[in-house]
């Protein structure tokens, strides 16, 4: 959730608000005394503190929860037993310190017997506090502030200081070795899903967003709720990329009704014109001769704008407009079974098709009405059907993710030092390498800088990351 992803440094001060919203229960730490931990965390600890048992590893609780005075006292106590310095250096300022949000928890070892009672004994058994490290992330646990990242944290290494994000951001920050900084910055991936039908596209951008508790999610090409199968959704950096996955063409399978038509021109909307079905021509050859490209009138019920309004809102408010007509290319199309009234097509269809539009035309030429009953996308450029999974799968961990320039199919050159800043700021470079139309450029650490495309004898930025 976007709550266990929140950040609290030394830039971002602890919300107000977040300490209204979380919810905070009581446990006893190692010396018996109560502490507030989130609920959530609290949970995970416990699991996670039964589990190492089994490793012969005792740990723990120290402290979690710390309002803004109790973070006051500590800063006062480590300057008397340390000094200033340290004090400054390790305990964070009242109201920067992530204690505020109750998703952190500092944790004690109990090593020969006893539990450290402060942070030099720590240090000693540093061996000790290595230990639990591979574990935490099966728990949803992260080691806040680990060594060589004093840079990115603002903290020296602290062996003690776990921190709950969740377990899909948790396993993905240990496999890039990263900190929760740099997992909200960097992270960015497309993830190619099955949505369910029920769900709105808009709800399983959504669940994506709760899962790997980032905020920026995108999906490419609506699928309505009626209708399942591919959808592709990007995260982070990778929604910039949306519009090019958007204008792949898209392979559907879909049923039809013969003998009426409805609003929606789908089964879910009402039904406005019907005629028992009386067919006098073949709906194969029908269906083949849509083999074509035509212009399609395009649905009342779609967000397409006329005049700067939405179709569909003419439709509610029960007003007259013209349907625009759009050129579509129907790439291939099959028909895969028939019965009675009721047959299921496939069909391989360019950007901008609408099947339940294709649907109402391929009944117009058999002298019938039509309605599209169901839908599935099963491809979306190069993904199929088979490359997915459900929201249910990925919140289980099964899922892949997929790279910008794993989707886009697009040269990838990598840059030397120079070169970079100016694909960074966004200048015009010369095409020396003899690109087509796009090319993605990374720097030798493979991140990704920015998207070209060819102007003339030049490169100009597409998209700057
Ligand atoms: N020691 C950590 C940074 C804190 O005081 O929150
Ligand atoms: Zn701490």
């Amino acid at each position: 959730m976007k709550k266990y992803l929140t950040l609290v440094n030394k830039e971002n001060k602890i919300k107000p608000s977040f300490i209204k919203k979380i919810e905070l229960v009581k446990r006893k730490n190692y010396v018996k005394e109560e502490v507030l931990i989130e609920k959530q965390t609290a949970l995970a600890f416990d699991e996670l503190k039964e589990f190492l048992k089994t490793k012969n590893i005792f740990m723990e609780i120290d402290d979690s929860y710390r309002s803004i005075e109790h973070q006051k006292e500590l800063k006062e106590q480590f300057k008397n037993q340390y000094g200033e310095e340290y004090a400054n250096n390790i305990v964070a300022e009242p109201g920067t310190s992530e204690h505020h949000t109750g998703l952190a928890i500092d944790i004690v070892l109990q090593v020969d017997g006893k539990y450290d009672e402060d942070n030099d004994e720590i240090f000693e058994h540093l061996s000790y506090y290595k230990e639990f490290v591979p574990f935490l992330s099966e728990y949803g646990f992260i080691l806040r502030y680990p060594e060589g990242k004093e840079n990115i944290t603002g903290y020296p290494y602290e062996p003690w200081h776990i921190r709950y994000v969740g377990k899909t951001p948790a396993k993905i920050i240990e496999k890039n070795n990263w900190t929760l900084e740099e997992y909200l910055t960097k992270f960015s991936c497309v993830l190619y899903v099955n949505k369910e039908k029920g769900m709105t596209s808009f709800d399983v951008v959504n669940e994506i967003s709760e899962i790997f508790g980032i905020t920026k999610v995108g999906h490419t090409g609506t699928l309505d709720p009626l209708a399942e199968g591919v959808l592709v959704v990007t995260v982070g950096k990778a929604t910039k990329i949306a519009e090019l996955l958007t204008a792949e063409d898209k392979e559907y399978i879909a049923g039809v009704l013969l003998g009426v038509e409805t609003d929606t021109l789908d089964i879910t909307g009402t039904v406005v014109k019907s005629r028992p079905v009386d067919l006098s021509k073949d709906i194969e050859q029908a269906v083949n001769s849509f083999e074509k490209t035509y212009l399609q009138e395009v649905p009342i019920y779609s967000a397409i704008k006329v005049k700067g309004k939405k179709l569909y809102e003419y439709a509610r408010e029960n007003k007259k407009v013209e349907l625009p007509k759009k050129k579509v290319t129907i790439k291939k199309i099959k028909l895969l079974s028939s019965d009675n009234d009721t047959f299921l097509i496939k069909a391989l269809v360019t950007k901008g098709c609408y099947i339940r539009s294709l649907i109402r035309d391929i009944g117009l030429s058999l002298d019938i009405y039509a309605t599209m009953t169901t839908l599935v996308r099963t491809k979306q450029g190069q993904i199929s059907i088979e490359d997915t999974n459900t929201i249910e799968e990925i919140k289980q961990g099964k899922y892949k993710l997929h790279s910008i320039e794993e989707v886009l199919n697009l040269p990838v050159i990598e840059v030397e030092k120079e070169l970079e800043k100016r694909i960074k700021t966004g200048q015009k470079i010369p095409n020396k390498y003899n690109i087509e139309d796009k090319v993605i450029f990374k720097n030798k650490k493979k991140e990704i800088l920015g998207i070209y495309k060819v102007e003339k004898d030049k490169l100009r930025v597409w998209k700057n990351f």
